[in-house]
């Protein structure tokens, strides 16, 4: 065996672990924005490429969805760089390089894309005028679901070999199109869990929906509330994953009111002793109702509904805790959703609270009713809380 040879097998071993070992990379990924920006890494790193793009097909265009390159981005910075792009899309036609590769569903191997005679596509400058960059070699690769269904298309400009720049070769274009073919699993796949979360959230929403029709509540009463809870545990400094967790299980808190009669939930005027028993009763059904989900959200749901009526000097309901034996979540959904009972009209009850009074209260309930720390969490982010008020008040937008 030569040397030469040897080394050629060596190479293909090493990309054939490279592309196993992305293969891995790529299917652990959850986020599409990441995974999308993961892929182009991959490509460029495996064929050697300065820069490159991926698009991603939406009925007959092209949208762009991620670039990167190393020389611009070395020269002016990722910041300035990202800032080159703006939200576009290209027609899935002959017109274009990318069109061409995503309508014909086949690879294309430029040398130099200055010189581009006798072909149905040209290379469009602009971006080297605007930047000063120069585009020589281009790979475009389509990337195919296993129905042979096109998921969008990168290209990978300039291929690098020592100081040089080079035309990507027939091993380039069998390397990208092994790793398209990685990519549009992993691409489906995420896309697909994404679906199944939004359809999972809009789910949950529209059973505290349901529960707050019945209290005659508009739907804008758990949009408002959600988004405080937000703010608030923002405020607090809490983790990412608290405060989206909150956000989605907020609007839960009274799911409860789906086991209330009519006649107590709705009731104009005092509720008897008896009558307002039953409507405690809303904090254990919700808790029930919720509390064997293996969902996360569900979860922190049901804990949210148990304990949103308890106040932090023990005087609240249905179990009296206090102090820190709340957990966060109820300290900061009762917070939340005060704030906004009392400041929005609902049809049985007199006029809502004027803002100033009703902030003047949650200080002086600081304490009493509520954690310290949550309403100093509030009031950190009182110009936010307003803005809400404002924007999703039943009056602006409904
Ligand atoms: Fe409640
Ligand atoms: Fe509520």
């Amino acid at each position: 065996m030569t040397i030469k040879l040897y080394v050629y097998i060596l190479s293909i071993m090493d990309i054939n672990k490279s592309l196993i070992e992305i293969g891995i990379k790529l299917s652990s990924e959850r986020n599409l924005d990441r995974l999308l920006y993961l892929i182009l890494q991959s490509a460029r790193y495996i064929c050697n490429a300065d820069a490159g793009s991926l698009y991603l097909k939406e009925e007959k265009h092209l949208c762009f969805a991620v670039s990167q390159n190393a020389t611009l981005e070395i020269k002016m910075g990722s910041e300035e760089f990202r800032k080159l792009f703006s939200p576009h899309t290209i027609p899935i036609s002959n017109k274009s390089i990318a069109g061409w590769s995503a309508a014909n569903k086949k690879v294309l191997n430029l040398g130099d894309v200055y010189q581009i005679k006798n072909a149905p596509y040209s290379f469009d400058r602009k971006f080297d005028k605007e930047t000063g960059y120069r585009c020589h070699s281009m790979l475009t690769v389509p990337m195919k679901d296993k129905e042979d269904n096109l998921i969008g298309v990168f290209q990978l400009i300039n291929k690098r070999k020592a100081d040089k720049i080079e035309p990507f070769t027939k091993d380039d274009e069998k390397v990208a199109e092994a790793l398209a073919s990685q990519a549009s699993v992993a691409i489906n796949n995420v896309q697909l869990t994404e679906e199944i979360k939004a359809a999972h959230l809009e789910t949950i929403y529209k059973l505290g929906l349901a529960a707050e029709y019945k209290d005659e509540e508009t739907g804008n009463h758990i949009r408002r509330m959600s988004e405080f809870s937000k703010i608030i545990a923002e405020s607090l400094g809490l983790d990412e994953g608290f405060i989206e967790t909150i956000y989605h299980a907020s609007p839960l808190h009274d799911v409860g009111k789906i086991g209330i009669p009519d006649n107590i939930l709705t009731k104009a005027g005092k509720l008897t002793p008896e009558e307002w028993k039953i409507m405690k009763g809303h904090t254990i059904l919700g808790y029930q109702l919720l509390k064997d989900s293996h969902s996360k959200i569900m979860q922190i749901a049901s804990e949210i509904a148990y304990t949103h009526h308890e106040r932090w000097d023990g005087k609240g309901y249905p179990r009296g805790l206090s102090k820190e034996e709340i957990p966060l979540t109820g300290r900061v959904v009762s917070l939340a959703d005060f704030f906004d009972a009392v400041t929005s009209s609902r049809p049985y009850r007199d006029k809502p609270f004027p803002l100033p009074k009703t902030l003047r209260i949650i200080k002086e309930e600081a304490g009493k009713h509520f954690c310290p720390k949550i309403v100093d969490a509030f009031f950190d982010s009182i110009d936010r809380i307003k803005e809400i008020h404002y924007i999703l008040s039943e009056g602006v937008r409904s």
